[in-house]
């Protein structure tokens, strides 16, 4: 096309205005962009993880313990101290870092479960162990018979009834299976002074008339082949005490590959650290594991002693204990301090 002169100015002009514009624009964007990145690896920084970090989340969501309730459908759970809270966190390296009633014990309950379906799959394999359970996440309490009745077998390790099968499926006569699980739990946390307490495994015992319906029913569906020591071995397993830390130590382990927090690599396996973690996000806490994926984001499992176990899978091992429980049966406190961990740290796997 023939330009005249005026609008050959004005279409060199308009260029270089163009031209002038596009670059001021890409600046910015460059700008912003690194500037969202500083942001980000601030945010994401674990290392600046510290015992004053942890203490300042505790203080700040102590208080949830008064929309809780202490588990008392156990009558020994019931003397916990509603006003007790720990945080403690397995950091780079196994660096371990603890806040509040750091010393303070309670019953693992429901995190049992994680240990004993380790030991299942590796001495039956994953594919026997899944044949006799699903690996359904659930609508439903902790205790709900769910499909049970239906297709006969459990939805999932991590619900009750598929927790008393997967322990009735590690070897042993009596309570070898259980000391088998002990002995995880102490490998696991370096920590052999830890045991169970025979007052919560009897008073488990002499309540727990529907995991004995629940276990009955699996014996009946050919599920279950042992007598009631089996069902022992399962009270007994909840009834195991630790603190915080070693639940920490229990969250680094799955989400390290199942290589302890100093580094002792005896159990190292990737596959069983998925298989753990991936039942814990889509069961660990229940009927609210689907809420919880959504606001925290991490394979997690509760116990109604109060206590969560958390993988940040390659990353660390949160553990917290406060006994006040939410209408779901996970703890109160110990839920909002491990949600807001996770926002200043960015630590959502989503
Ligand atoms: O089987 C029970 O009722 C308890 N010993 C364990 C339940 C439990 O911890 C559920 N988790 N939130």
């Amino acid at each position: 096309m023939f330009l005249k002169v005026d609008d050959k100015l004005l279409a060199e002009n308009t260029f270089m205005n163009n031209s002038f514009l596009l670059y001021a624009k890409r600046i910015c964007i460059a700008a912003f962009l690194s500037l969202n990145t500083v942001m980000y690896a601030q945010k994401a920084d674990i290392s600046t993880i510290s015992e004053k970090t942890l203490n300042s989340i505790l203080e700040k969501n102590r208080n949830y313990y008064t929309e809780g309730k202490v588990a008392d459908y156990i009558p020994e759970l019931g003397k916990m101290d509603a006003r007790a809270i720990a945080f403690s966190v397995v950091g780079k390296n196994g660096k371990i870092f603890n806040t509040g009633d750091i010393h303070k014990k309670f019953t693992m309950q429901s995190i049992s479960k994680i240990i004993a379906l380790m030991i299942a799959v590796n001495e039956k394999g994953e594919a026997n162990v899944f044949d006799k359970m699903g690996y359904f996440g659930t609508d439903k309490p902790f205790n709900h018979f769910s499909n049970l009745e239906t297709t006969g077998k459990p939805l999932n390790p991590m619900m009750n009834a598929g927790a008393i099968l997967t322990t009735s499926l590690i070897s042993g006569e009596g309570e070898k299976p259980f000391l088998k699980i002990l002995d995880l739990v102490r490998y696991i946390t370096k920590n052999n002074t830890i045991d169970y307490n025979t007052s919560v495994y009897e008073s488990e015992k002499s309540t727990g008339h529907r995991n004995r319906g629940m276990f009955y029913l699996m014996k009946n569906n050919g599920l279950i082949s042992g007598n009631e020591d089996q069902l022992d071995n399962y009270f007994k397993q909840c009834s195991i005490e630790l603190t915080a830390e070693d639940l920490a130590k229990i969250g680094y382990f799955f989400a390290s590959e199942c290589v302890r927090f100093d580094g002792d690599t005896k159990y190292k396996n990737a596959e069983m650290s998925k298989l753990i973690q991936s039942q814990m996000l889509i069961a660990g806490m229940y009927e609210f594991s689907g809420e919880y994926a959504r606001t925290v984001g991490l394979p997690s499992k509760s116990g109604v002693g109060g206590g969560i176990a958390v993988s940040v899978p390659g990353k660390m091992g949160i553990g917290v204990f406060s006994p006040a429980l939410d209408q779901h049966g996970n703890s109160s406190a110990g839920y909002h301090m491990i949600l807001d961990l996770v926002k200043q740290y960015d630590l959502s796997l989503f």
